[in-house]
Order: C-alpha cells, then sequence, then structure tokens
C-alpha cells in the first residue's frame, strides 16, 4: 500500500498513522542509539526520532553523516506529544536521501549580518525568515481582499515614468531608447486618471527611490499600495487607511500566530492597533515634540537602556561561565551563540544611547514648518500604544499635489499615519489640488515643466473633482507586524545603497 505524504503542519489529522513527509533536514543530535532530528518541509517544522534497531542500522549510519539542509523523504509515525515543537513527532521507520549536503554555509552558530545578506537565497529557509514571509503573505493578501471587498478596481500603473511624482531627489533614472525617463516613484498620478474612470481604484506594485542613505526604514526598491478616490474628503481617506491596517492586523492576528510566536512578537501591541487611531494635527504633533512628556519619555528610555546593557553585560559573564564549564560541544556552540546575540544587542543599544541626546535635542528645538525627521516620528508614535494620523503639514515640505487647506492655506490636506513603538511612517496620502490654475502653479514653482504633466493637467480640465489617496508601504508594515529592527528582512531580495546581490 502507498503511504501518504502529508504536510508536516497537519500532523494533528494523523496521530498514530504511518506517513510520509518530504523536506529537508533542519538539525540534528545523534547519540549512539539514537538521533534526534529537526525537519522541515516548507509548511512547518518537526521533531523526529531516529531509533537504531535491528535491520536499519545502514540507514541509521547514514542519517548520522547528513549534512543540515540536506534533502529527504522520511516515512514515521506521527505520535502526539506535548513536550515536542508543535505537539507531535515523528517516528521514523526509514529515510529516503533525496540530496546529500554536506557544508550549508548557514549554520545554528550566529552569523554577521553581512554575512547572511550575502548569502540571502540559503537565509530564507531559517525559521525567523521563513515565519517573516509567511506575515507577508498575509499582509499581501489582506490589502488585496480588502480593496477588493470595498470594490476598488485595480489598475496597474507604469514603472518606466516620463515625470516626476514625489520628489527630484530620489530619481532613478533609466536611458529609454534615448529618453531620459525615471523608474516610478508612485503609481499615483495614473491612478488619479484611473479614480475619474472607476470612482475608486487602487494600484499595488514596486516603486523605486534613489536613497542614498543607509537606514533602517528605506529601500531603495519597495511594494507600495495606492488607494485613489473620487468624491472623498482627508476624514473618508483616513477612515480607508485604518480599515485597512485594521484588517492586516485582525488577519496576522488570526492566521498567523505561531509565526508571530517565533518571531517573538508581544501580540499584545498588535492587538492595540485595532482599537481606533490618535489623529493629531501636525501643529499639535509639534506641540508634542515641546512637551515636558517628550523629554520625559526620552530620559526613560535612556535609563531603559541603559540597564539593559549592564543586564546582557551580567548575562554575557554567566555564559561565559556556561561555556567554560560545558562538557558538549553543542553546549559550548549555545553559549557562544547567546553571547554573539548579546554583544550584538550591546552594540545596537548603545548606538541608541548615543543618539538619544541628539535626538531631544531635535525634538526640543523642532521649528514649525519643517518636515517630522525619522527621531521625531519616533517620539510620537512611541507615545500612543495605537497608530497616529498626523494631518493638515506646512505646504512648504510636502508634494506638489496636495491640496492646501482652505481655512490654513499655508497647510495642505494630508495624512501621514505613523505606526507604534517607533516603526515610523507607513502611509502617506493626501487630497489632490483639483483645481487646473493652482495646480500649475504649484508644478511651476517645483520648478517642473507643466508641459510634462500636461495629461495630469486634463485631469483638471475635464470633470475634475474632490479626489484623493494614499500609499501604505509593505515593507515597513511587514517590519512592524513582524516586530523586526530592520527592514532588510521585511522583503526576500532587498535592495538599498550598496546592495543588490543576490
Ligand atoms: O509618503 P510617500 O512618499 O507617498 C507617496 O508616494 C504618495 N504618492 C502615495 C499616495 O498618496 N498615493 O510613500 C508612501 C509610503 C510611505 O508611507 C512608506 O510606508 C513607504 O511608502 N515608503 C518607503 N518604504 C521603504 N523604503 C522607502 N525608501 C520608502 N519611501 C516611502
Ligand atoms: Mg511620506
Amino acid at each position: 500500500m502507498d503511504i501518504k505524504t502529508v504536510k508536516i503542519s497537519d500532523f494533528s489529522q494523523h496521530v498514530d498513522q504511518q506517513i510520509k513527509i518530504k523536506g529537508w533536514l533542519y538539525n540534528s543530535r545523534a547519540g549512539g542509539k539514537v538521533q534526534f532530528l529537526v525537519l522541515r518541509d516548507g509548511s512547518a517544522m518537526c521533531q523526529a526520532i531516529l531509533e537504531k534497531k535491528e535491520g536499519n542500522e545502514d540507514i541509521f549510519g547514514q542519517v548520522k553523516h547528513l549534512g543540515q539542509e540536506s534533502s529527504i523523504i522520511a516515512t514515521g509515525t506521527v505520535r502526539a506529544d506535548d513536550r515536542s515543537m508543535g505537539g507531535f513527532e515523528l517516528a521514523i521507520d526509514d529515510v529516503e536521501i533525496v540530496h546529500e549536503t554536506n557544508d550549508y554555509p548557514i549554520t545554528p552558530k550566529q552569523h554577521g549580518v553581512e554575512f547572511l545578506m550575502k548569502n540571502r537565497h540559503l537565509h530564507l529557509r531559517s525559521k525567523k525568515q521563513w515565519a517573516i514571509a509567511r506575515i507577508r503573505h498575509t499582509i499581501i493578501n489582506s490589502i488585496r481582499s480588502y480593496f477588493n471587498d470595498n470594490e476598488f478596481i485595480l489598475v496597474d500603473t507604469p514603472i518606466f515614468s516620463p515625470s516626476v511624482g514625489e520628489e527630484e531627489q530620489t530619481l532613478f533614472n533609466v536611458d529609454y531608447f534615448g529618453e531620459n525617463v525615471a523608474l516610478s516613484q508612485t503609481g499615483q498620478l495614473y491612478l488619479e486618471a484611473a479614480a475619474l474612470s472607476h470612482g475608486k481604484a487602487y494600484c499595488f506594485g514596486p516603486t523605486f527611490r534613489a536613497e542614498k542613505s543607509k537606514t533602517r526604514r528605506h529601500l531603495t526598491e519597495f511594494w507600495m499600495v495606492e488607494p485613489e478616490v473620487a468624491f472623498i474628503d482627508l476624514e473618508g481617506i483616513m477612515d480607508l487607511g485604518q480599515g485597512l491596517i485594521h484588517t492586516i492586523i485582525s488577519n496576522c492576528l488570526k492566521d498567523r500566530r505561531d509565526e508571530l510566536e517565533i518571531l517573538e512578537r508581544d501580540i499584545s501591541k498588535l492587538e492595540a492597533a485595532l482599537k481606533p487611531f490618535v489623529h493629531l494635527s501636525y501643529s499639535e504633533a509639534v506641540e508634542l515634540l515641546h512637551s515636558e512628556k517628550a523629554k520625559n519619555h526620552l530620559e526613560n528610555k535612556l535609563a531603559q537602556k541603559n540597564t539593559r546593557i549592564e543586564e546582557l553585560k551580567d548575562n554575557i559573564e554567566q555564559y561565559n561561565t556556561d561555556a567554560t564549564n560545558a562538557k558538549k560541544q553543542w553546549q559550548k556552540d549555545k553559549a557562544a551563540q547567546q553571547i554573539q546575540t548579546a554583544n550584538e544587542e550591546i552594540a545596537e543599544l548603545q548606538k541608541e544611547v548615543e543618539n538619544i541626546p541628539h535626538h531631544m535635542e531635535l525634538a526640543k528645538n523642532f521649528k514649525w514648518g519643517k518636515d517630522l525627521g525619522g527621531s521625531d516620528e519616533s517620539i510620537i508614535s512611541e507615545l500612543h500604544d495605537q497608530p497616529v494620523f498626523v494631518h493638515r503639514y506646512p505646504r512648504e515640505v510636502k508634494a506638489f499635489y496636495m491640496k492646501p487647506d482652505p481655512e490654513n492655506p499655508d497647510v495642505v490636506l494630508n495624512i501621514d499615519c505613523l505606526a507604534p513603538e517607533g516603526y515610523g511612517e507607513i502611509i502617506g496620502g493626501s487630497m489632490r489640488e483639483e483645481d487646473y490654475n493652482a495646480l500649475i502653479q504649484r508644478i511651476e514653482n517645483k520648478g517642473f515643466d507643466p508641459e510634462n504633466y500636461k495629461w495630469y493637467l486634463d485631469l483638471r480640465k475635464y470633470g475634475s473633482v474632490p479626489h484623493g489617496g494614499f500609499g501604505l508601504g509593505v515593507e515597513r508594515t511587514v517590519a512592524w507586524v513582524t516586530g523586526i529592527k530592520h527592514i532588510r528582512e521585511t522583503i526576500a531580495y532587498p535592495r538599498m545603497m550598496g546592495k543588490v546581490y543576490p
């Protein structure tokens, strides 16, 4: 009788049955009579036990020499076992070796970031990266279903763009058969045309910005979803953004519990974001930056980071003792790994500790009229448990297409949505200038050539209506939901300054 192949994630339906799994050896620990294996098949991981019995000495010996990431087909019986990973264990009867590997470069010991990024094509198999990719998948799926369910029409916008979409400084230029064009920074301008055709439209694709600084929030190639709606107002845009983020969070909490647990994500922080978001005008945000509350917050943060550094130093001493006393090699390896992780965290914390006084100064001296910087955004978001919509920024620091507030033309009808826990801006959006003459003025003031925007200006000539929308950056959203510090881990192959391999 053929033995059925099942997914590890479906083990609960196959308890006490003999089944097959097809996958890879993630980790192993071998004794003379029994081997403890960790297997993965893409759907999940499981513990497996291979005992030496009469008749299986050959296979026992072969498996013992298998390196990490060898591919195998294992036959065995699923046992319920509370102590095991996922609550089940595979008691192995037989192993078919598909491909033997003996020098997999990424070992369970800790590697530096540079090394892992160079081996990104392999790094993607590791547990954390696997979990992040699956959460990203659910986020993207939620985005699509949210707009589809709300009767938005998907319109794909071009990547080769003849005009500036957001800002000139970050354009990637391309030689387009002798003509100089840019890679798209946004689909928005094209999408405005789509909104006047469909009422509600969205685009979802990669966008490009030549960000010349290396930060943990910036990629040069990132994915953005952009909805655009005719006859909407600023409140409506905020409601749409909040609805989108609520959908993303509740789907992740529903379908990605295991992955969030692997990443040790504090779920309560995500649950808090299911409440209504905070609304602050830019002017109120500036007041907050100047407040005692902000100052105290930063002082507390500084103290907390220093305490944590001391704690980690104590831990390292303990790990060193552990390593000295260890009898087994794997115990020494484990201690070495813990020391490296702790040292990396200390280095990270020390950088933050150095920066905090500077961020304090920036907040204290923040002048109305400037754009909020990364550290200002962090302070505002850290002072709230819910995402914050900051609205009505000074007109001078924002894009040419944003509509001034009729009640105060110094500011525009725009929003930035700041994610909690210091993750910063994940949504940027606005009402668009719908008046032909006012828009030409804005284009000229920015020094752009109105000729290049002729088609865009047409939208203000033929049936112009109040309209607006926003863009949500997928990678920043993934960073926040997963609790990952650096954006480079939120996409399979990150593109940043100095990084285009693999
Ligand atoms: O605020 P931005 O620049 O807005 C626009 O592009 C508008 N045209 C959107 C619209 O109204 N249709 O970018 C929107 C979002 C940001 O909030 C951020 O999440 C993300 O895109 N983003 C980046 N993500 C990663 N790396 C970068 N360099 C990013 N720049 C923007
Ligand atoms: Mg923005």
